[in-house]
């Protein structure tokens, strides 16, 4: 597949193709989104939850996220990947945003930058600064304390038509996708016709330009919860303790490593050799 574009993410939408989108935290796992033709990966600071076990996301560094990045870009060098800014790195100042922007994209190498939340002036200050930006409203996981848990967002009317003006205001800022998660299908099915850009859905409902999902969370993997709006495509975690629990039965029982696991070095005459040197020094050791 040749590297995917945000032209060409623009010329879904408008062709009306619908966008497929997945985090991604390592290398394995990147060569695997590759393998499928998924068209953007997305490193969430939801790898701060999934693979590094903390309660949220708060916690992440920009060192950490760029850790992450790196072996994702090396992995999948056709999806276009997005890093996510992590809680902290973007709020101080413009600057300060447009700094940690340009980390990701220099020393982590992925080509788009993801921000939570209505900030149209940050997101023009690192437009500006040469970088591409997607927004991300609705439920906006780093600041969930502030929206009243992980919670159903831009319910009714007045919320609805101010996440419909936020939106606005993000694709007037430049951003060159919006992530809406955890809203109304309505509000999902209205923001994917106001806006240009393409707007893909995480439990936005059936009809935004692209749907994105956790991949531990679609794959099974993740045993903490499960968000409703998922949909788990496999239970590879449920399968893994499986095979875990094969090797130790294994390994117990003597049938792990089999002949064919084992290497061979010696002649019949080397090890009897081998064996009478060890006699003459005192070991003595069944064959
Ligand atoms: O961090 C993440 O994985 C995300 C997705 C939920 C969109 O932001």
């Amino acid at each position: 597949m040749a590297k995917v574009t945000i032209q060409q993410l623009q010329k879904m939408k408008e062709a009306g193709e619908k966008i497929s989108m997945v985090t991604a935290y390592d290398y394995s796992q990147a060569v695997l989104v590759e393998k499928a033709g998924i068209e953007v990966i997305l490193v969430g600071d939801s790898l701060a939850m999934t693979t590094l076990g903390h309660e949220g996301t708060t916690a992440l560094t920009t060192d950490e996220m760029i850790a992450h990045i790196r072996p994702v870009v090396k992995g999948a060098p056709s999806p276009l990947v997005i890093g996510d800014l992590v809680f902290g790195s973007y709020n101080e100042s413009l600057s300060q945003a447009v700094h940690s922007s340009t980390r990701l994209i220099k020393e982590g190498g992925c080509d788009a930058v993801k921000l939570e939340g209505a900030h149209p002036d940050v997101i023009k200050a690192i437009v500006d600064g040469g970088i591409a930006v997607q927004g991300h409203l609705g439920l906006t996981p780093q600041t969930a304390v502030l929206l009243g848990g992980f919670k159903v967002q831009g319910k009714g009317k007045e919320a609805g038509l101010q996440l419909l003006d936020d939106a606005k205001r993000l694709e007037e800022a430049g951003v060159f996708s919006i992530v809406l998660e955890c809203v109304p299908e309505e509000l999902g099915r209205v923001m994917s016709g106001l806006v240009d850009v393409p707007v893909i859905g995480i439990g936005a409902g059936r009809y935004c330009d692209g749907q994105v999902l956790v991949l531990h969370d679609m794959m099974g993997l993740f045993d903490r919860f499960t968000p409703r709006f998922v949909k788990q495509y496999r239970q590879i975690g449920k399968e893994m303790v499986e095979a875990f629990m094969e090797f130790k039965a294994d390994i117990r029982n003597g049938s792990f490593p089999s002949e064919e696991n084992v290497f061979t070095g010696f002649s019949r005459e080397e090890a009897d050799a081998l064996f009478e040197e060890l006699k003459s020094h005192g070991v003595h050791q069944d064959r």
